[in-house]
């Protein structure tokens, strides 16, 4: 990556680093989400301690192939990536529990070079466990935790090059183009000519198997979804009555997304204190994901729109899912 020594938004000299999240931001965000029509919320945050839980519980069901297809991809494909690619350091968007991320390591490691693993992610206690556990099992691996929110501006402390910056479990799909666009405009931005960035995303494909990946038949997906309301309640005292939402995700083949909604059952008024009181129709709804499915075309092009050229397209045998290497435009 390029010198970045600065680091000016990361709070204590020594990891894990934080980026100082503000409540207000918080209360602003719901606060507009909540009062402009139709509702919405970011899907970050979901991902209190609770939520990363139950994300963890999601890519194990059997609905959610989106895990076992990139995870299958990764075995198959690391290998020879690392091996072109020789990076020293490893830096990942989301990274959540970082499970697949050990295919990446242990294949680093075995090509001679793993010096320095940096798992960025906004969850910051199940981030914390994370990197507690990676260094507990790489211990010549320099684990650096990063706090933040890629939605803005982040920063990455300095690492050695060649550096791999991955982004799985398409969670970029939860980012409408632009925003898409922006976010990956800063990954490149900080990349070097040797660094690579290695996408993983789901593609478009039978609308029933998508369905079903996000109505599973144990419910974990619901709970997840709801666990935003729970989030509400206890981080802002919101009385959000949980039990009166519905889960509700569907497949839009015109926009080629999932949409994620919380359904009231009833007509109902919600009281946020810092912010007042929220109304809400019988099955009005609050919009709290987008999950867009890609093909190799419109991906080439939000590449190339963030300074990013695809140098290689690795789909899944029966086209569920695909990985892409992308190097910075010369
Ligand atoms: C769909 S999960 C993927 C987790 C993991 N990378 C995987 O492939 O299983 C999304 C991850 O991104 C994190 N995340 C979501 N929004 C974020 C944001 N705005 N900034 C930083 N991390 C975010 C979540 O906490 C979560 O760990």
């Amino acid at each position: 990556m390029k010198d970045n020594h600065a680091v000016p938004d990361l709070v204590g000299g020594t990891p894990p680093y934080t980026v100082r999240r503000s409540r207000e931001q918080m209360v602003r965000d719901v606060r507009e989400g909540l009062t402009t029509t139709p509702k919405q919320l970011s899907p970050k945050y979901f991902y209190d301690e609770r939520g990363s839980e139950l994300f963890e519980e999601i890519t194990q069901l059997p609905e959610y192939y989106l895990t076992r297809a990139e995870r299958y991809l990764l075995e198959k494909k690391i290998p020879e990536i690392v091996a072109s690619v020789g990076p020293c350091s490893l830096v990942e968007l989301g990274a959540g529990s970082a499970t697949k991320t050990r295919i990446i390591l242990d294949a680093m490691r075995e090509n001679g070079c793993a010096e320095c693993y940096v798992p960025i992610d906004v969850s910051k206690d199940f981030l914390e466990a994370t990197a507690l556990q990676l260094q507990a099992d790489y211990s010549d691996v320099r684990i650096t935790p990063v706090v933040s929110d890629i939605t803005e501006p982040f920063a990455i402390p300095p690492v050695a090059s060649p550096t791999l910056v991955v982004f799985l479990g398409s969670t970029i799909g939860n980012f409408p183009r632009g925003q898409a666009v922006r976010l990956l405009s800063h990954v490149a931005g900080g990349m070097g000519p040797s660094d690579r960035f290695l996408l993983g995303a789901d593609l478009v494909k039978d609308p029933e198997i998508i369905n079903r990946a996000y109505n599973d038949s144990q419910g974990v997906t619901a709970a997840f979804n709801l666990n935003i309301l729970e989030r509400l309640n206890h981080e802002l005292g919101a009385d959000f009555p949980v039990q009166d939402f519905e889960h509700r995700a569907f497949y839009s083949t015109e926009h080629r997304r999932i949409e994620m909604h919380l359904v009231a059952r009833s007509a109902l008024i919600v009281v946020i204190p810092e912010i007042g009181e929220i109304r809400f129709r019988e099955g009005e709804s609050i919009r709290t994901e987008l999950s867009y499915k890609y093909d190799r075309a419109t991906l080439e092009d939000i590449l190339a729109a963030s300074g990013l050229s695809m140098e290689s397209w690795m789909p899944a045998g029966d086209g569920a899912f695909a990985l892409a290497l992308s190097r910075v435009e010369s």
